[in-house]
């Protein structure tokens, strides 16, 4: 039972990727490409290895929750220098965002 649950979670998850991909054009996709490259990468590093900010390689995120991620996305880290995104990113591209880092397919 709790391995069916599992399963349909992983799958609904995906779909809602999907769902999430989609509801951005491709224009938009760029600028945040080069939003992540140019203001992120400013303190996370230009290839996001780290800096002032955290590393945002994918293989230091395998284990945390897109969802989580994007809420630091969109509201910061108080009390540290990572500033609140939201008044320029919409929730779901925070989440895109999310998922782009974590896959580590940056389309760079
Ligand atoms: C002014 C510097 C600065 C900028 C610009 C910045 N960050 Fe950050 N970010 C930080 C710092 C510092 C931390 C670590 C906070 C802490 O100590 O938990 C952080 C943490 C994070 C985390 C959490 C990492 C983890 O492992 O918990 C994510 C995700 C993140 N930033 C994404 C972004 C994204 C995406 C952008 C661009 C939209 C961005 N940041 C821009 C400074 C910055």
């Amino acid at each position: 039972m709790g391995a069916f649950y599992a399963v349909l979670a992983l799958v609904t998850g995906s779909v809602a990727a999907a769902a999430v991909a989609k509801d951005i054009s491709p224009e938009r996709k760029n600028e945040l490409r080069y939003v992540l490259e140019q203001d992120c990468g400013s303190c996370h590093g230009l290839t996001l290895k780290g800096g002032l900010g955290s590393p945002l390689l994918a293989g230091k995120l395998t284990d945390r929750d897109a969802t989580d991620l994007a809420s630091i996305i969109l509201d910061g880290v108080p009390g540290t220098p990572m500033p609140p995104w939201r008044p320029l990113i919409q929730p779901h591209e925070a989440l895109w965002l999310a998922q782009i880092l974590k896959s580590g397919d940056l389309g760079q």
